[in-house]
């Protein structure tokens, strides 16, 4: 099956979008945090649920320190202002005011910068603002002669049923929100780092994704349309098979860049390319240290549904290219086979799966390519964009 689309608008930053997505994210569940306690009041089941840490809780695990703690801050003194709820006398709404943003910064920074594992960082940031929140709580209330539940062990046990239900809802909806965004989980670049340096010193002896497929990687690199003398940036290079066939086909004179993110994988292919047009770059495709526009193709061999973040790969891969340059995503089987295939194998890549071409067409064209062409067949998935050319530039 062969798709094809056409031009799509201007490109923005990564950072930018980034950044616009955990303020849309921080908007969102604001806003949930001030409705769901009014919607548990209304079905009676109170504040027992502690309806406004899940939210909360939920952001932590997917924004920023600073994000989540700002929305932790303000949350419970505008819900206090408009409903009432939760109270200033006895001063709840204050301590939330604390609790709330300490639990979020907790799972943001446990999670987000340290890749703890979810579910422990869900218990840090569940008890951590509780050490600190309680003790407080009741010398306050006792000094106030406030009633036994806010001056005892009650005041943790009242919120056991939220606590049990943070736990149940928090990690499935966290994975499904940054599954939708595209957002790469914490840990896992590690952990497919760990699985490709340990395949490397296997790899040559298999070359499982080009053995005896000579006539897909011949329809793959001749879609790289190469001249002597091009600059080629062979992201996902592994070993090195495709880096140094692009290094035939641009002569002594051109370039190619192999970029990886193993080291083993790219010690394997600098032992095997002696070439003086071939260097070679641990890094990942999402951060590729290359500056703009140098280069007059991205080759993406049998690699790209590994990436973490697979649209910031298309974004990166747009910068490097000079106008009138090329990507070329290929695979010498279909896009079917390379699923099962990784589903499988399981572990870090079993869930590492090529988009199918209507898809891969709306990505090539929402990173700003054009004469998008896909292929998708039983032994062949092949995927082209070309960055368009400036006004009154003609192709190279
Ligand atoms: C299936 S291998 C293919 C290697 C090579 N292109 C070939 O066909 O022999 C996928 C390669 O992508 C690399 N890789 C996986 N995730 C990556 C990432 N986020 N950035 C850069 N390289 C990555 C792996 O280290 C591995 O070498």
């Amino acid at each position: 099956m062969t798709r094809t689309g056409s031009a799509s608008g201007p490109r923005s930053s990564w950072n930018h979008i980034e950044h616009g997505r955990e303020v849309v994210l921080a908007g969102m569940f604001g806003a949930l945090a001030l409705a769901l306690p009014v919607v548990f009041h209304m079905l009676g089941m109170g504040p027992v649920f502690l309806p406004m840490f899940l939210p909360i809780l939920v952001l932590g695990f997917l924004v920023s320190p600073r994000v989540v703690a700002t929305v932790g801050v303000v949350t419970p003194i505008v819900s206090a202002l408009l409903t009432g709820m939760p109270p200033f006398f006895p001063p709840i709404a204050l301590v939330m005011a604390v609790e709330l943003p300490v639990m979020g910064c907790v799972a943001s920074v446990l999670y987000r910068k340290r890749g703890w594992n979810i579910y422990v960082a869900l218990a840090a940031a569940i008890v951590a603002p509780k050490l600190l929140v309680v003790p407080v709580v009741v010398a306050v209330s006792q000094w106030l002669e406030l009633p036994p539940q806010y001056t005892s062990l009650a005041v943790i046990l009242y919120g056991v049923p939220g606590i049990v239900l943070q736990a149940i809802v928090v990690p499935p909806a966290v994975y499904m929100i940054e599954r939708r965004l595209g957002w790469s989980r914490p840990g896992e670049l590690a952990a497919k780092r760990r699985f490709f340096d340990k395949a490397a010193a296997e790899w040559d002896e298999t070359e499982p994704t080009s053995t005896g497929k000579d006539d897909a990687v011949e329809a793959i690199m001749s879609s790289l349309d190469l001249r002597p003398g091009a600059v080629v940036v062979d992201v996902g290079c592994g070993t090195g098979h495709s880096t140094r066939r692009a290094s035939e086909q641009v002569g002594a004179s051109g370039l190619v860049i192999g970029a990886d993110l193993s080291r083993q994988m790219l010690c394997r292919a600098g032992d095997k390319s002696n070439g003086m047009n071939i260097a070679f770059v641990q890094a990942t495709a999402d951060e590729l240290p290359l500056r703009n526009e140098c280069c007059d193709a991205v080759l993406c061999y049998c690699a790209f549904p590994h990436f973490c973040r697979s649209e910031v790969f298309l974004n990166e891969a747009h910068r490097l290219l000079r106008p009138g340059g090329r990507l070329v995503i290929g695979h010498t089987a279909g896009g079917e086979a390379i699923n099962r295939c990784h589903r499988n194998i399981g572990g870090p890549v079993g869930d590492d799966l090529l988009p199918h071409a209507g898809r891969m067409i709306d990505l090539l064209e929402k990173a700003s390519f054009e004469q998008v062409n896909v292929t998708d067949e039983p032994q062949l998935y092949l995927a082209v964009g070309l960055k368009p050319c400036r006004d009154n530039q003609a192709v190279m």
